[in-house]
């Protein structure tokens, strides 16, 4: 068989299996992603005030709803309102936040993740739309 025979023959079989192993490959690295998560807070916030919940930290500032994930970027660790220094402490390796989820220092790299919030229909409170990672 000649050479450039016996080389279009290897491209064909390369070609065949990059075809062939697309789909597979396309199949293992599938992610659904998952619709979030409606959490309802039953209270009425008023200017200045925060509350918090296992998933989220909810403040009230310049008439405005901020739900800010509680899970830290760097390890996923639980963080905590310092409200004294108006910032979010992460207890396991010292990552600081502002109450707007950006971040100020420590190891983590990323800002904490921002929720939607709405008012509840019925004016009681609000729904918090956590995406889940
Ligand atoms: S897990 Fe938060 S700083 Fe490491």
């Amino acid at each position: 068989m000649s050479e450039r025979r016996q080389w279009l023959k290897n491209l064909l079989k390369a070609t065949g299996i990059c075809l062939a192993s697309y789909p597979v490959l396309r199949f293992i690295s599938f992610e659904r992603k998952r619709p979030p998560k409606e959490i309802r807070v039953r209270q009425i916030l008023k200017e200045g005030e925060h509350l918090v919940e296992p998933e989220f930290i909810l403040f009230m500032h310049d008439n405005e709803l901020t739900a800010v994930s509680r899970k830290c970027t760097h390890l996923g660790c639980t963080v905590l309102p310092d409200m004294a220094k108006g910032v979010l402490m992460c207890p396991c390796h010292r990552s600081r936040f502002s109450i707007y989820g950006k971040r100020l220092s420590g190891p983590a790299e990323k800002d904490l993740p921002i929720f939607e919030v709405k008012t509840a229909e019925d004016g009681q409170g609000y729904i918090v739309a956590v995406t889940r990672t």
